[in-house]
């Protein structure tokens, strides 16, 4: 319950435009441990500096909620070039995208005439397609509540169309209806990455006590792997780090059904542990100059990050 309550106090406060502004200008020295850099190269070159370490990337272009057509194929040409860039600089382009970054609900007229084309999925036909030629992938991420059907529903079109090793997606487990979404995608033998949950949803739809998130969280990734598919634990938790340990130990699922994944700059430590033990460990890389709302919602897990973000903006 208290980590609804922070969840909601910080998101409400950073969700007013002055603080927005006072939070741009004073505080991205704070910023820059969650968030890799404001170009394409620095995000390139954070990928290269973790794989020193034996962590692979994922590359995400910061930006979601965009409100014109204009902006959302901008933005798709941003990370079209972000797959090209990283293939030549032989980095494997595996990008997160939001939907909504893409124009997902906008409605558009198609080329060959028809009508009503969603601009989200057409622009991640482009950005899965871009993926499959160049030999990476695209996790479509999962935002706020009202986008999961139509993410589920355009990731199917997607998976049918291009395969489960170009594109996945993301369940989160705070969601009630996660497990029944999990299952029904169980003849797509797909991969999903599992989460527990960035928003701050309505206890209607979504749990609001954290064991019970936490139980729930477990669930879904043994029945995903149980199931004999591939499954991104994405999680900093290492009580449930270690239970998947035990769990894929004595189930024999090999370590090439599985990875765990981070955020970057949380737990770097633990990163490069489990690299060093042989499991494959990625880090969430996100870069852009649309970073206040994801900043927003790492200071909103954790209590003490605020204090971490005050000092930050304190020294300048
Ligand atoms: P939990 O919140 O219980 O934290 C466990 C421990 O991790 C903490 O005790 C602390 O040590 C550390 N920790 C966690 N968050 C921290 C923070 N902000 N700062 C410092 N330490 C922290 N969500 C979503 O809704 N849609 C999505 O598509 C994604 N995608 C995604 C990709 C990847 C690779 C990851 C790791 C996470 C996401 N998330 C997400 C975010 C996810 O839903 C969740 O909010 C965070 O991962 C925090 O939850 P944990 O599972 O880490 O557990």
């Amino acid at each position: 319950m208290f980590d609804r309550i922070y969840r909601a106090g910080v998101l409400g406060v950073a969700g007013r435009k002055p603080v927005e502004n006072l939070v741009r200008s004073r505080a991205w020295s704070v910023a820059k441990r969650f968030v890799a850099g404001e170009e394409m190269d620095t995000a390139i070159a954070a990928v290269k500096e973790l794989a020193a370490d034996g962590v692979l990337g994922n590359l995400d272009l910061l930006g979601e909620f965009v409100n014109s057509p204009e902006t959302a194929n901008v933005f798709a040409g941003q990370v079209l070039a972000l797959q090209a860039r990283a293939a030549e600089a032989g980095v494997k382009p595996y990008v997160s995208v939001k939907l909504s970054s893409v124009g997902q609900g906008m409605t558009v007229d198609g080329t060959d005439g028809t009508a009503g084309t969603d601009l989200g999925l057409s622009n991640a036909r482009r950005i899965v397609g871009r993926a499959r030629e160049l030999g990476g992938y695209v996790c479509l991420d999962m935002e706020d509540h009202s986008r999961v059907d139509v993410t589920l529903q355009q990731f199917r079109t997607l998976l049918g169309e291009f395969g489960a090793e170009h594109v996945g997606t993301v369940l989160q487990s705070y969601l009630y209806r996660s497990e029944a979404d999990r299952s029904a995608l169980d003849d797509l033998h797909p991969s999903l990455r599992i989460v527990k949950g960035a928003y701050l949803e309505p206890e209607s739809v979504a749990m609001p006590a954290k064991a019970d998130v936490d139980a729930a969280y477990r669930r879904l990734v043994y029945s995903h792997l149980k199931a004999g598919n591939y499954t991104n634990i994405a999680t900093h938790d290492e009580s449930i780090i270690d239970d998947v340990k035990m769990f894929v130990l004595s189930h024999n699922i090999p370590k090439t059904q599985f990875e765990f994944q981070m955020l970057y700059g949380i737990r770097r430590d633990l990163q490069k542990k489990l690299a060093a033990e042989g499991f494959t460990v990625r880090a969430y890389i996100p870069y852009g100059r649309d970073w206040y709302a994801y900043f927003s919602r790492r200071i909103a897990e954790r209590p003490a990050n605020v204090m971490f973000v005050l000092r930050g903006m304190l020294k300048g």
